[in-house]
C-alpha cells in the first residue's frame, strides 16, 4: 500500500510504501529532509505531523510532549494514510546515490594512540559520489552497521579515508585496533546524511570539531579550498590533550596559507603538552571569540553532549537554527 505525503515548507508531493520510512520514502524520490542517525537517536530528523496518521517506531530522540504535540522523528515513522509533514531545511539537493559497495582495506594508519586512518578502496568500475561532510556506514557480519564520516573531498580519485576512534569493547573498532589487516574486504553503505556544505550561501562559516568529528570537517575545508570557496572560515578543534590533536601539521598549514583561521583547544592539557593554547570547552572558545553569531553559519561534530552544548549556546548567541549543521557521533544502539 501506498500514500501521498506533502513535505513543507515547499509542498513537496512524494509517495511513501506502507514499510518504508518517511525519510526513506523522501530520499528516495530526491528530497532531502534533514537527517543523521537514521536510528531515532540523534534528533536530527525531528519534524511536525501537520495531518494524518503515522506510525512512530522505536526511537529515544522524542520526548512524551513532543509526541503529544504531534512532533516525530521521520527516520522510524511509516504513513498509515496520506500526511502533510514540516521539517525544518528542506532541499532537493540531489542527494548522491547510496550503494552497497564491497571495499578493500588499503592503509591501517595509527594517527594518535586511540585514532587509526582506514583507507578503503573501492572497485574501479565503480562511481562513488558523496557531498563534503557526509558518512558512510560499515556493515557488519552480524547486520550491524557502523557510521564513519570521509575525511577527504569530494572527488578525489583514491581511497576513501575514515578517522576511526577506539570504543574499547566496541565490536568494530576493537577489530580495526586488532584483527584487521591490509587487503582485508568490508561491505560499505552510503553516502548518508545532511551534513555537508551548504554553498549557496554567503554567510562566513565556524567549523567546530570535536575529537575525531574532524573528519567531515576536513572534508568541508578540503573541498571549500579547492572550490576557492571565498567566505571566511573559522576552524576550531577541541581535544583532550595535544596528542588528541591527531594532524596537528594540517590545519595549521591551511591557516598559514591564508584559507582559514584556526584555533586548537584542549580540554585537559597534560604537563608533557607544555600548552600555551586555549583550553576549556571548544564551543565556549568559538563564544568567547564570537558573541555574537546572527551572521554566522556553524558546522558542528563531534560527541553528542558536545553538540547539544552548542546548539544551545549558539541559539542563544543569535545563531538562527536554520544556519545550524550538526552531525553527533552517536553510537549504534
Ligand atoms: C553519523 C555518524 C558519523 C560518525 N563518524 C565517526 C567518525 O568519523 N569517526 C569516529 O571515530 N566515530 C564516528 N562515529 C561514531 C562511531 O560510529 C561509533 O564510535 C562506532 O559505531 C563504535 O562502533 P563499535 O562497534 O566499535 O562499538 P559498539 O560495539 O557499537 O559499542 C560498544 C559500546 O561502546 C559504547 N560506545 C560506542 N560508540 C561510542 C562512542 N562513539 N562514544 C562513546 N561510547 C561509545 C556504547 O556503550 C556501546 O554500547 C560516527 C557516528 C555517527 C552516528
Ligand atoms: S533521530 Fe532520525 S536521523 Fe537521528
Amino acid at each position: 500500500m501506498s500514500f501521498q505525503v506533502t513535505v513543507l515548507p515547499g509542498g513537496h508531493q512524494i509517495g511513501a510504501e506502507a514499510e518504508e520510512t518517511l525519510l526513506e520514502a523522501a530520499l528516495r524520490q530526491g528530497v532531502l529532509l534533514p537527517y543523521g542517525c537514521r536510528d531515532g537517536a540523534c534528533g536530527a530528523c525531528k519534524g511536525k505531523v501537520l495531518a494524518g496518521q503515522i506510525e512512530q517506531g522505536t526511537v529515544s530522540a522524542l520526548s512524551a510532549e513532543e509526541s503529544v504535540s504531534g512532533h516525530a522523528l521521520f527516520c522510524r515513522a511509516r504513513a498509515k494514510s496520506d500526511v502533510t509533514i514540516e521539517c525544518r531545511q528542506v532541499s532537493l539537493a540531489g542527494a548522491p546515490p547510496v550503494k552497497t559497495l564491497p571495499a578493500r582495506i588499503e592503509r591501517l594508519e595509527r594517527l594518535a594512540p586511540d585514532v587509526i586512518e582506514l583507507g578503503l578502496r573501492l572497485p574501479a568500475s565503480e562511481q562513488f559520489d558523496f557531498l563534503a561532510g557526509q558518512y558512510i556506514d560499515i556493515l557488519l557480519k552480524d547486520g550491524g552497521r557502523r557510521s564513519f564520516s570521509l575525511a577527504q573531498a569530494p572527488g578525489e580519485p583514491g581511497l576513501l579515508s575514515l578517522h576511526i576512534r577506539h570504543v574499547p569493547g566496541g565490536v568494530f573498532t576493537d577489530q580495526v585496533f586488532g584483527s584487521l589487516k591490509v587487503r582485508d574486504i568490508l561491505r560499505i553503505n552510503g553516502p548518508h546524511g545532511s551534513f555537508f556544505l551548504r554553498e549557496a550561501s554567503t554567510k562566513p562559516i565556524i567549523l567546530v570539531a570535536g575529537g575525531t568529528g574532524f573528519a567531515p570537517i576536513k572534508s568541508i575545508v578540503e573541498h571549500a579550498i579547492r572550490r576557492n570557496l571565498q567566505r571566511p572560515l573559522h576552524l576550531y578543534w577541541g581535544a583532550r590533550s595535544r596528542v588528541d590533536l591527531y594532524l596537528p601539521d594540517l590545519p595549521r598549514a591551511w591557516a598559514e596559507a591564508g584559507h582559514l583561521s584556526y584555533v586548537p583547544v584542549l580540554s585537559q592539557p597534560q604537563v608533557v603538552d607544555d600548552w600555551q593554547g586555549r583550553t576549556g570547552w571548544v564551543h565556549a572558545a568559538v563564544l568567547a571569540d564570537f558573541p555574537d553569531l546572527a551572521a554566522y553559519q556553524v558546522y558542528a561534530c563531534g560527541a553528542p553532549a558536545m553538540v547539544d552544548a552548542a546548539r544551545r549556546d549558539f541559539v542563544a548567541a543569535g545563531l538562527p537554527d536554520a544556519e545550524f549543521f550538526v552531525d553527533a557521533f552517536l553510537f549504534s544502539r
